[in-house]
């Protein structure tokens, strides 16, 4: 299909005696956010973790835009598109926001600067760094210093930074936790709003904000997926309910 963006086939990983990922197939379409649900070590960060290149698989491949991408490594993957939210230290937290968007509008472009003062006044890099600051609906905070942000505020801005590489796909491990019911608010709705943008694998375990954000649910359980599905779908779903959402809500 057309509107297929990354397609992963049978990929199995193997940590010793451990099968976290057993014969994986999905994909990820263009406008749509794709959530891969399931308990603790079910595999789904393993999964994710290949198609970002960080670890490799032991079988089974990985199609991104019609190309197969197993051969390159992380770096490769981002500059062909593949986006991704790091930790709270890829941002630098002496710059301000806009400083931390301008550097990741200068990777994408291959811009680089001898000496800082000429970077702070790119007028031009500024401007784009502010379009992606406002879509993450940090535009009262472009001044503020990444060490005064709280939690929730970091996320919009490492999401600005993943933005601003030009994704073509974007995967999100657990971009929900630790920022609070507020903060879980206003993320899922600027993701709701992103995704018409940049198409998103989502893993979450809020379930609310699942079944708000997703069109289709996986839900993995010890390293295979056991269901694919709509909200509707999952919520109805025997199976799932017993190997996993009757264990959340308990
Ligand atoms: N580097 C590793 N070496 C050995 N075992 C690992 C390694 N990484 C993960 N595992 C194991 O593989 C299984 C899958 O882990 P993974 O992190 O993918 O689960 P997960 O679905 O992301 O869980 P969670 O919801 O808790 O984040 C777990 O049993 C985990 O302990
Ligand atoms: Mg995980």
């Amino acid at each position: 299909m057309g509107d297929i963006v990354l397609s992963l086939d049978r990929l199995s990983k193997r940590y010793g005696a451990l099968l976290a990922n057993k014969d994986v197939s999905l994909d990820l379409r263009k406008g749509e956010i794709h959530a891969l649900i399931g308990p603790n070590g079910a595999g789904k960060s393993t999964l994710v973790k290949q198609v970002a290149g960080e670890i490799r698989p032991d079988g089974g491949s990985i199609m991104f835009d019609g190309q197969p991408i197993n051969s390159l490594n992380t770096a490769a993957r981002a500059r062909a598109g593949l986006g991704r939210t790091f930790q709270v230290s890829s941002l630098i937290p002496e710059f301000s926001v806009l400083q931390n968007v301008m550097l990741a509008v200068q990777a994408q472009q291959g811009k680089t600067f001898r000496l800082f003062k000429r970077f702070s006044n790119d007028t031009e890099l500024a401007d784009q760094a502010s379009g992606y600051i406002d879509e993450l609906d940090l535009q009262g905070r472009a001044d503020v210093p990444v060490s005064q942000l709280s939690h929730g505020e970091r996320r919009q801005l490492e999401m600005a930074t993943a933005l601003a590489l030009k994704p073509r796909a974007l995967l999100l491990d657990e971009p929900l936790a630790g920022i609070g019911p507020a903060g879980s608010q206003h993320m899922t709705r600027l993701l709701k709003k992103l995704k018409q943008q940049v198409p998103i694998l989502l893993i979450e375990h809020d379930m609310a904000a699942v079944f708000e954000l997703a069109d289709r649910i996986s839900v993995m359980v010890y390293g295979r997926i056991i269901t694919t599905g709509t909200a509707q779908e999952i919520k109805n779903n025997q199976q799932v309910q017993e190997a996993y959402l009757g264990q959340e809500a308990s």
